[in-house]
């Protein structure tokens, strides 16, 4: 059984010869000197993107680049993103430096059927995160059809994701098809046994999700920094360890509902100091000394996740499991990844950190999808209704 997608996509609608405006989700890791660290989402929109080539659409795409608070700064241009682009798609990708205003609108008119081009920054504008009306229309006057296949993005209501809909007939993209029926499956009807790792750093950023998940999975893995309040709440001794200690009683909460539902940690690597040349070492968790701290689950807890991942039907995983960037506490988190690559299970990873810890361990491509959304899959997965979504236009 899968669960029913209920809203139009771009193939339900005439595209040819339209102007689509494409709502993308370019907003990809770059060094200082504006090197493209990682194109996966650039690289995820082409089934949407090839497709309105294909149909003689008039391809306009749009998309924001970090955070650049609502005016214009060169830092967060998206010209290389249009040169990646251009070299990833093999054909002319049409940089146009503005988003609205005279110079988008004659440049889009421009504009022939099979081509691309994409906007500049959408938060330049103060409009974007307000959700303004006036910049949402002013967007809209581009196009003839509005497509949203920024899942990345699904869960911040601003005028390209949710304003606009209110001016253009709006259909999701086949990135978005794919991450709602993906995510929407491991949690409505998952093969099972349905298996959730949680790690991360805090707790207190996790227990939405520990409560929407508890009810559906069989089993519930729990590492990383967040881990450590549950042995806390346990009355073990976590020495330096991050804990949020006012997340304890619901850390405690949590365990007496799941019961043995819930697995944690039995063994750790600690250290002195989050610090490369820190020297790790494996403990007991009965047995961290006051002046060390957890920065990682141990070989026993690998083995015992990995048991558990053997036999699963559907796993979801979100967040490290220590602190995986220093790579002698990232061995948790690989160990759990080769365990979860080996198995049958189908692997549904999610989660800015933990996506760029497994591709920077070049193990990503072994799982069977890995999310685009780092907010907006954690947003889904606490069950809530993304604004992105909701804007879309139903399947009647
Ligand atoms: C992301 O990277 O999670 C999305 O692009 C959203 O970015 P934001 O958190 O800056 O809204």
């Amino acid at each position: 059984m899968t669960v029913e997608y209920a809203k139009k996509t771009v193939a339900d609608v005439p595209v040819d010869g339209r102007r689509a405006f494409v709502r993308v989700d370019f907003n990809v890791p770059m060094d200082q000197s504006g090197h493209i660290l990682d194109d996966r989402r650039i690289r995820e929109a082409f089934p949407t993107i090839q497709y309105l080539i294909k149909h003689g659409a008039r391809v306009i795409l749009a998309s924001h680049l970090g955070r650049p608070g609502g005016k214009p700064n060169p830092a967060y241009s998206l010209r290389p993103v249009a040169e990646r682009l251009q070299t990833l798609l093999g054909q002319p990708v049409e940089f146009i430096p503005e988003a609205v205003g005279p110079v988008a609108e004659s440049a889009v008119q421009r504009l022939l059927p099979g081509q691309v081009a994409l906007l500049e920054n959408l938060r330049f504008y103060p409009g974007e995160e307000k959700n303004d009306l006036g910049f949402a229309e002013q967007l809209a006057k581009l196009a003839d059809l509005y497509v949203n296949d920024a899942f990345g993005t699904a869960h911040r209501a601003h005028a390209s994701t949710v304003g606009i809909t209110k001016f253009l007939p709006a259909v999701s993209g086949f990135l978005m098809e794919k991450e709602l029926r993906t995510l929407g499956n491991a949690l409505e009807s998952p093969k099972r046994p349905l298996v959730a790792i949680i790690g991360g750093a805090k707790i207190s950023t996790k227990i939405d999700v520990l409560n929407h998940l508890l009810p559906r999975v069989d089993r519930l893995l729990v590492g990383g920094g967040m881990a450590n309040t549950f042995l806390k709440a346990k009355s073990l001794n976590v020495g330096k360890s991050l804990v949020e200690e006012d997340r304890v009683s619901v850390a405690k909460q949590i365990m007496s509902q799941a019961g043995a539902k819930l697995v944690l940690p039995v063994d750790v690597v600690v250290a002195e100091r989050v610090d490369p040349t820190a020297l790790p070492e494996v403990m007991a968790i009965d047995q961290i000394p006051g002046d060390k701290m957890i920065l990682d689950i141990g070989p026993k807890t690998v083995d015992v996740f990995a048991q558990i991942l053997q036999n699963a039907g559907t796993v979801i995983w979100n967040g490290p499991l220590g602190v995986a960037e220093i790579p002698a506490f990232a061995e948790g988190t690989l160990g759990v990844a080769r365990a979860l690559a080996q198995s049958k299970a189908i692997s549904i990873v999610g989660g800015g950190d933990l996506v760029g810890v497994l591709e920077q361990l070049g193990i990503a491509e072994q799982m069977s999808h890995v999310s685009t959304g780092g907010g907006a899959s954690l947003e889904f997965l606490e069950g809530k209704i993304l604004p992105g979504v909701a804007a879309l236009e139903d399947r009647t």
